[in-house]
């Protein structure tokens, strides 16, 4: 009795950590400590489960310590070696293993089931169901999501006209499958069951494939909902109420993420999910004429920088890329000393994962209050001398607002050709994650400083301190 009280309790202090972690998780000040706080309380709930006595059966001890050991040495690598640039390739990967955990547990379940050493009522078999599907999507989804954010995979390559239409086919055999295996149980058969759970599987990597481009963050943040959901699914089969509390929170925060990248990319869900990405396209102001690029001497550019009254700076994926961003605030400090207003524009899915730009910059030490969000920033765009673009393409896309034909079309934008200059800092031509042309490049008031962006804002820095 006072053993399970002891058990229980190690669970309940591993959920408040959770909800504690998740809530420092919240600001970039406080992150870090959200995470050990989550960690530590996730350490709890694992000793207390491992130490929980089974009645006719072994602890399992050797397979446990043994996938605790694998998973431990895999994760500490994982943590230590993996660039901040491929984080969000790192938590696909997690993810996607938490919804094959799932798909284990579930199968293992169904297993039991038809050899008969566990029965099963409507519930625990819809649970079961329900679990197979959610965390294969996942599991599958989560793997080709990676492929695509690590550049092994081209969008345009897994998909092909009318794929949602196959897709919709495939999750409507799925559910009668499902429904067949709910109503027949064992009657239906393990074979019917591992079909059900292939085709799943397949569905997942379906489901994804024709989602590309700008639209990769919110069926990212969908894919971390589904994992939450089928983990929550499989503690409700293993009755483990720490377990469904973690599935919860995790699918209920990624399900807010996903509203809100919805909502910063002007779409709904469905559209995300059933309209089809473009690429490649050539938008209609970069077709229809001037296609002169003209570039700025670092000179001209520190002059210009050092006389202004505002400059806002607008970084984005190549700032992470290039690591630039403490040098960018030593542009920021020589500035602020001469008396020109700095401010930040963060757009909410620049970079690659919700946040990048702004642990970024925290890190840096860029007080927060110089962050403006998308409102904030196209308002101080407005009237700035100078918009720095420091490695941001897709989200300062004018072609999002003038081009109806461009696969971002709809999207909000940094509104930078509002500022009386524009500088984009980058290295090449080369279009950025939505793989199409930005008609900025060719706007007469911008000014392109080819480069590396952490080389060029140190060499702007040297410049600027000259003058
Ligand atoms: P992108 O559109 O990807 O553009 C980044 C630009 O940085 C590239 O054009 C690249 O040009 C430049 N760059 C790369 N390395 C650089 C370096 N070392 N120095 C200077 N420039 C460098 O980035 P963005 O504007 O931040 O937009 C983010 C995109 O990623 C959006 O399409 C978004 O939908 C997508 N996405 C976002 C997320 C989240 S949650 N944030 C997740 C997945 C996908 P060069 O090669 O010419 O240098």
């Amino acid at each position: 009795m006072a053993f399970n009280f002891f058990i229980n309790l190690s669970y309940m202090v591993g959920a408040i950590a959770f909800v504690w972690g998740l809530r420092l998780l919240s600001s970039p000040d406080s992150a870090r400590r959200g995470n050990i706080i989550a960690g530590l309380g996730m350490g709890v709930a694992i000793i207390a489960t491992m130490i929980i006595p089974l009645t006719g059966a072994s602890n399992n001890y050797p397979w446990i310590f043994g996938a605790l050991l694998i998973g431990g040495i895999a994760g500490t690598l994982a943590a230590k070696r993996v660039q901040m640039t491929a984080m969000p390739q790192m938590v696909s990967i997690f993810n996607g293993l938490g919804g094959a955990c799932a798909v284990v547990l579930a199968m293992a379940e169904m297993v039991h089931f038809y050899d008969g050493t566990k029965t099963m009522d409507g519930a625990e078999m819809s649970t079961v169901l329900f679990t197979l599907l959610i965390g294969g999507v996942a599991f599958t989804g989560s793997m080709l999501a990676y492929g695509k954010l690590e550049g092994l995979i081209d969008d345009r390559k897994v998909t092909f006209p009318k794929h949602n239409i196959v897709n919709l086919v495939m999750l409507a055999v799925a559910l009668v499958m499902a429904g067949f295996l709910y109503i027949e149980g064992i009657e239906a058969g393990l074979p019917l069951a591992i079909a059900f759970m292939v085709l799943t599987l397949i569905y997942g990597f379906s489901f994804v494939a024709p989602i590309g481009g700008a639209d990769m963050p919110v069926v990212i943040s969908l894919l971390n909902s589904f994992t939450g959901l089928s983990a929550a699914a499989a503690g409700i089969l293993y009755d483990s109420q720490f377990m469904l509390v973690g599935g919860i929170l995790v699918g209920a925060s990624g399900t807010i993420l996903t509203v809100l990248m919805c909502n910063a990319m002007n779409r709904s869900l469905l559209n995300v999910l059933i309209g089809n990405f473009g690429g490649g396209g050539t938008s209609a102001a970069l077709a229809s004429g001037d296609q002169v690029v003209r570039e700025v001497t670092l000179n001209d550019a520190a002059i210009q920088l050092y006389y202004s009254q505002s400059v806002v700076f607008v970084p984005g994926y190549g700032l992470a890329v290039a690591q630039a961003q403490k040098v960018c605030k030593e542009v920021d400090d020589i500035l602020s000393k001469n008396g020109v207003d700095v401010k930040y524009a963060i757009h909410p899915v620049a970079g690659r994962m919700p946040g990048h730009m702004n642990v970024l910059l925290a890190e840096a030490d860029v007080p927060y209050p110089k962050l403006l969000d998308l409102e904030d920033a196209n308002a101080a765009l407005a009237n700035a001398d100078v918009a720095i673009i420091v490695g941001a393409n897709d989200v300062v896309n004018p072609a999002a607002e003038d081009d109806p034909g461009s696969p971002i079309y709809g999207m909000p934008v940094l509104r930078v050709w509002e500022a009386k200059t524009v500088i984009v800092l980058k290295r090449s031509m080369r279009a950025g994650y939505a793989g199409i042309e930005n008609p900025l490049f060719f706007h007469n008031r911008t000014r392109m400083l080819f480069g590396d962006a952490k080389d060029t804002l140190s060499n702007l820095t040297s410049e600027l301190k000259t003058l």
